[in-house]
């Protein structure tokens, strides 16, 4: 449904994306994961027909975007990520004028225009202008524009950020919802978010993809050998000894001493489960077994191993934060509160 080869984006000496490839296939919630600068929004940009890469093929639903723009943009729905909202428009006259602007015939437009306002649950603020709506109101209209034509593909960028707790809820619902028969690709700095929301995820850092696969499988290919952590009330060298010589124990650590109780790390060989074994060896010392549990790597270990391996080159991030989006920002929210 999507697919992007080899795209790289240059600003003059500055590469903000680096021959970057993936697929999404249809029905699909790709993450695009990555820190500050890393060149989520320069793809997504790219993906949506806004900024030319400098190299490389983008294709949605089977249409370059470069050349043939407008059946690609027919099929794909954005949310960028400053909204952009009319604020001299209501929400529900600046929905009718995207839908005209997309080229919606007229006798749809009202009923899609209320469609996508129920969905994105913003029918209460039809009347409002665009101008008075607080942060998460707002990125809820650039939602419901980008549904309104119900596009094949859905890009996304930080569709939750500004949000409070419980609209981001809501936001991830709908965006399960909207996959299914829409294709998604959203982007966030947010873990759980990938986790919880996308089926597979693309990190990139510094322009370049550093790893592609769903949350699951990278955690498991990047932790490779299981750590366990025992809890044992035993301490010592004794206990250390009679621990790293269960079967299967690769090497053990302590990694806490306090009130006759240790806690240990226990590295196990690959492939090797060792858990029967160790609690037989516990038990059998005589000792009380209190804990012993997978010390798993989160998703936050993986995103800091792959994207902090060396210090950034650039000394400058411009596109961190717009001067332009800041100064719109603080003044429409002085309006709004
Ligand atoms: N118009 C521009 N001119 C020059 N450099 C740019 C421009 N837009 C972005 N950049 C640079 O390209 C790189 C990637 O920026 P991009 O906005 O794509 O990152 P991002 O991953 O979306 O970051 P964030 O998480 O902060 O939104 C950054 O180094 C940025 O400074
Ligand atoms: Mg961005």
């Amino acid at each position: 449904m999507v697919e992007v080869q080899h795209v790289t984006k240059r600003y003059g000496s500055l590469t903000a994306v680096d021959d970057i490839s993936f697929r999404v296939e249809r029905g699909e919630i790709l993450g695009f994961l990555g820190p500050n600068g890393a060149g989520k929004t320069t793809t997504m940009r790219i993906l949506t027909g806004f900024l030319p890469a400098t190299e490389g093929q983008a294709r949605i639903a089977g249409f370059d975007v470069f050349e043939q723009p407008m059946e690609a943009k027919r099929r794909t729905g954005y949310l960028p990520e400053t909204p952009p909202l009319y604020p001299e428009m209501t929400v529900a006259e600046y929905l009718r004028f995207v839908a005209r602007i997309n080229g919606m015939p007229p006798g749809d437009r009202r009923t899609q225009v209320g469609v996508a306002m129920e969905r994105t649950k913003i029918s209460d603020m039809a009347d409002r202008y665009c101008g008075k709506l607080s942060k998460g109101y707002r990125q809820r209209v650039g939602l419901a524009q980008a549904i309104l034509h119900n596009p094949d593909v859905l890009i996304l960028d930080e569709p939750t950020a500004g949000l409070d707790p419980r609209q981001i809820i809501e936001t991830r619902r709908l965006i399960a919802e909207l996959a299914g028969d829409h294709t998604v690709i959203l982007s966030t700095h947010i873990l759980p978010e990938v986790s919880q929301t996308c089926q597979r995820v693309v990190i990139i850092n510094r322009g370049r993809v550093v790893a592609i696969d769903t949350p699951d499988n990278l955690t498991a290919r990047l932790q490779g050998s299981q750590t366990l952590y025992l809890q044992i009330d035993a301490q010592g060298a004794e206990a250390l000894a009679t621990l790293e010589g269960v079967d299967g124990v690769a090497s053990v650590t302590c990694v806490d001493e306090h009130d006759g109780i240790g806690g240990y790390e226990i590295e196990s060989r690959q492939g090797d489960d060792v858990r029967r074994e160790l609690s037989r060896t516990v038990v059998t010392s005589g000792w009380g077994l209190l804990e012993l549990r997978p010390r798993q790597m989160s998703l936050e270990d993986i995103f800091l191993q792959l994207t902090t391996e060396e210090a950034p080159t650039e000394a400058v991030h411009p596109g961190m934060v717009t001067p332009g989006d800041e100064a719109d920002v603080t003044v429409e929210d002085r309006v709004d509160e």
